[in-house]
């Protein structure tokens, strides 16, 4: 007897990036900061009163909510917090799509976007990239029959942003369609439209605290957006589980928001430091894609993405390897520490010479 519903027969899941266990890697595939977090958080956590853990969080999240809603000038009613973005992004699914809607997204994106709409039964438009890896404004103004549209901005796994411009053409000329926007890297560029939600009945922008905030151990994202799409997001998240952010993580979440000149130094870091690796790159002879985020897509003119994979591994230095179209001869490095990038250069450079 076989108890799986028919759509867990079919669904292939999301292969999360590998957090090996066994030995101790220069750790490039996952995305997460180099640094971190800010001084405010490890003080959260020492001054935490272990008593409130015996009680469960507040359901709504009120501090941290009304945090994130003065950050961006909004109003609570904007905002919807939850564990990860990965979290808040699956739950618009059943929020906002029915079955055999179809959500429009780049043929190169975040592969966990083909999962939830396989999950929630939704018909999947590709729209590909151009030639330079580039998303097109112009390939979103008039999708016929499309319900949604989810655009990274920037783009991952290419590092590449679209400009606000551009993004807000989109959002204009699709007022039947919701446009959510996933900025999970928004902060190491200048793309962002999240102060533009008030405007825009249609549009929502989904953020994280895992890559810039260097908190991907403690799994917070949010939403923001109009009120009627907040309360969409909250109906499903009550009909699921009513305590998606710990105590703990709203805490260490709120310390963290709260330091800006902290993050916006490591944010400088990260940025110079992706330009000097990405020139070292070239130098290399590997062709870099121009990223705004903290990391970047290269591949070599000769090596394959899989065996600089292999060999970096087999080295000590874990990067990502995709083995979808289009994209197979890249590998996806994280941009970490000056010390971190001698390392992976040192060893690229092993790679390439013999
Ligand atoms: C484009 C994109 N969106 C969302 C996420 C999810 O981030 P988290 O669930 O840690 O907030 C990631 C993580 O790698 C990502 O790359």
């Amino acid at each position: 007897m076989n108890y799986l519903s028919r759509r867990c027969r079919s669904i292939l899941p999301y292969t999360a990036g590998e957090q090996p266990q066994d030995k101790k890697y220069v750790k490039l595939n996952t995305n997460e900061c180099p640094y971190p977090p800010s001084p405010e958080v490890e003080k959260t956590l020492k001054e935490f009163d272990t008593g409130r853990l015996r009680l469960y969080p507040d359901p709504e999240n009120k501090k941290l909510v009304s945090v994130i809603a003065q950050m961006h000038g909004l109003e609570p009613d904007n905002v919807f917090a939850g564990n990860g973005s990965d979290e808040v992004l699956c739950m618009c699914f059943p929020a906002f799509f029915d079955e055999n809607d179809t959500i429009a997204y780049a043929d190169v994106t975040y592969s966990f976007y083909k999962v939830w709409a396989h999950m929630y039964g939704l018909k999947s438009l590709k729209v590909p990239l151009d030639e330079e890896f580039k998303m097109l404004h112009t390939d979103y103004l008039s999708l016929d029959g499309v319900k949604g549209i989810i655009i990274c901005n920037p783009n991952a796994p290419t590092g590449i942003p679209m400009s606000r411009l551009d993004l807000l053409k989109i959002v204009e000329s699709n007022p039947d369609k919701l446009v959510i926007v996933d900025e999970a890297y928004g902060e190491f560029a200048s793309c962002s439209i999240a102060n533009r939600v008030d405007d825009y009945p249609n549009l929502l922008v989904v953020k994280t605290l895992s890559k810039a905030y260097a908190l991907a151990g403690a799994r917070c994202g949010y939403a923001i957006g109009n009120k009627a799409l907040i309360d969409g997001l909250k109906l499903v998240k009550n009909s699921m589980n009513s305590y998606t952010v710990n105590a703990l993580t709203e805490a260490v979440a709120v310390a963290a928001l709260g330091d800006k000149k902290y993050y916006a130094e490591i944010i400088d870091k990260i940025n110079a430091q992706r330009e000097e690796t990405a020139d070292a790159l070239r130098e290399l002879g590997f062709t870099v894609l121009p990223s705004s985020s903290n990391f970047i897509f290269a591949k070599h003119k000769v090596l394959s993405g899989s065996e600089i994979y292999f060999r970096l591994k087999e080295n000590g230095v874990l990067v990502r390897h995709f083995k979808s179209d289009r994209i197979s001869d890249f590998v996806r490095i994280t941009i970490g520490t000056s010390q971190e990038m001698k390392t992976l250069l040192s060893e690229v450079r092993k790679i390439v010479k013999n």
